[in-house]
């Protein structure tokens, strides 16, 4: 069994990427098969983990599967990264968008379209890079998890964004009659010492959503940054050590436990 989950968030630059890239590390430490996929036309993902070549040239890529999920097989797409695979993203994701809609079929449910048909892939979590901005790919990247974790940053505007995230997961689940889960929330990129803003908007997404699901918190650490810069997972041989690997375990865990 494949659980996929969904690292998304419109508002931009709440740690999205960084966070995909190490709760898969986290899995993976944890023993399981991850594949990570870039659904990001911007490619930061692919880019981070040293897919550059790929993020400007592969074929087939992620743009020709979204396009017609019959025709491709994941395993065409697959790289191979030390710590785990790794489905990048792709210059003509770019242009996704404006095909799906102009061809008018599906538009929002190709990328379930191309998972329906690999019940046979050997990976426990596939963990999926949304795009910062709601549109036909983060919609595609929702109905294909149903299982969301959540980057926030401890503002106002993240508050905002998080209302209008969920205003569209009802839309989605009202057009498409599913339900779309939040398994976990990740305050993320968190800087200490808070002022009082801060806090309280952390006090905030606690009270708001300790209830429904588990809210984690990701500090801002100079070696998180480091070990993305040298292609790694702060897992990875080549990562530096840092007290938030802990917490990145932590949040695979009760993936994990929201699996069951
Ligand atoms: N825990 C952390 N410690 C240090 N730096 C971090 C941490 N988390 C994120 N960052 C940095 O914050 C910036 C934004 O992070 P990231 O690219 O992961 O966000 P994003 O939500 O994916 O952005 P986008 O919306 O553009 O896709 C990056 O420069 C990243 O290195
Ligand atoms: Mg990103």
């Amino acid at each position: 069994m494949t659980t996929r989950y969904a690292v998304a968030n419109q508002k931009g630059g709440v740690a999205k990427t960084t966070n995909t890239i190490n709760i898969g590390g986290a899995l993976a430490h944890r023993g399981h098969d991850i594949l990570l996929v870039d659904a990001d036309p911007q490619g930061h993902l692919s880019r981070t983990l040293g897919f550059m070549d790929e993020y400007n040239g592969q074929e087939p890529n992620l743009a020709d599967a979204i396009k017609e999920p019959g025709d491709y097989h994941i395993d065409d797409l697959i790289v191979n990264h030390p710590e785990l695979d790794v489905v990048p993203s792709n210059l003509d994701m770019f242009s996704v968008q404006q095909d799906l809609i102009a061809a008018g079929w599906k538009p929002r449910e190709r990328l379930s379209m191309f998972f329906e048909d690999l019940t046979d892939t050997p990976y426990d979590y596939v963990l999926i890079d949304a795009p910062p901005s709601l549109g036909v790919i983060n919609d595609n990247v929702l109905l294909a998890t149903q299982k969301l974790v959540v980057p926030v940053e401890p503002m106002e505007s993240s508050i905002h964004a998080l209302d209008i995230l969920l205003n569209q997961i009802e839309t989605l689940e009202d057009r498409y009659d599913t339900h779309i889960d939040i398994a976990a929330i990740v305050l993320s990129n968190v800087n200490y010492p808070l002022d009082n803003d801060q806090q309280e908007n952390i006090d905030y997404f606690e009270d708001t959503f300790a209830e429904w699901c588990p809210v984690h918190e990701i500090r801002n650490r100079a070696a998180v940054k480091r070990s993305l810069g040298n292609h790694s997972t702060v897992f990875g041989a080549d990562a530096e050590e840092t007290d938030m690997a802990d917490n990145y375990l932590t949040i695979a865990e009760t993936l994990e436990v929201a699996n069951e």
